[in-house]
């Protein structure tokens, strides 16, 4: 995983929590260099996996609620590596439609050795998208997040489910995305109850 991923992790604690518990969590995770990464760099996913065990009891959050709260800080936080592709006058589902070709000739440009999923259209309608969430790494809270944070900053109400699927290449998540009336919305405020407001 790249180093640009942990780095946001770290600020992603601050925010929440502050500097003493970025760093209780930096010790209580044991990293083998002390928790320095470069964003270009490339470490061990294991190590995400133990920094985020460590920041779950920390916080009393569940991992899920972590990934979710996390892929949605990301979002929120890289979209202006590229604003215009993300465009408040853009259809969420066009973005999601084209998140692949944004990875692999934006993102590869920076990082090109990155890991990195795919998205496969499974169908598209007025209110609905199922999309197949395809990865080595399997972080389907956090994707769920990532496109949490796409509807905050396009300022749609979605509704999001997951299930596990399966095709010939094995196993993966199918991801439901629905447009939902805004009253309906359930905000960031179901993803993780005690995140507070940006
Ligand atoms: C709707 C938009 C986006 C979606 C749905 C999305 C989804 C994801 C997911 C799920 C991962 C986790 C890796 C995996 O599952 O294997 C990931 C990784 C990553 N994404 Fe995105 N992403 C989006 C936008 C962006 C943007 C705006 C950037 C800006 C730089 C970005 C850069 C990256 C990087 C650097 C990684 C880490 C790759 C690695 O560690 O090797 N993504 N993305």
């Amino acid at each position: 995983m790249k180093g640009v991923v942990f780095r946001e992790f770290f600020n992603y604690i601050e925010v929440q929590h502050g500097d003493e518990m970025l760093d209780d969590v930096i010790v209580a995770s044991d990293l083998p260099h002390g928790g320095a990464y470069t964003s270009v760099g490339t470490y061990p996913f294991e190590e995400m996996l133990s920094l985020v065990h460590s920041y779950t009891a920390a916080s009393a959050r569940s991992e899920g609620c972590v990934f979710a709260g996390f892929g949605e800080h990301c979002f929120l936080n890289w979209l202006s590596f590229l604003p215009e592709f993300f465009s408040p006058a853009r259809h969420l589902f066009d973005i999601l439609e084209q998140v692949n070709d944004f990875h692999e000739r934006e993102v590869r440009k920076l990082y090109p050795d990155a890991e990195l999923p795919t998205f496969t259209t499974e169908s598209r309608g007025e209110h609905d998208m199922v999309v197949g969430y395809h990865s080595e790494k399997q972080l389907r809270d956090f994707a769920v997040g990532v496109i949490h944070g796409a509807a905050i900053h396009l300022r749609v109400a979605i509704e999001v489910s997951t299930e596990d699927a399966e095709d010939a290449a094995g196993p993966y998540t199918r991801i439901r995305i629905r447009m939902a009336a805004p009253a309906a919305c359930p905000e960031r405020a179901a993803l993780c109850p005690v995140m507070p407001p940006i």
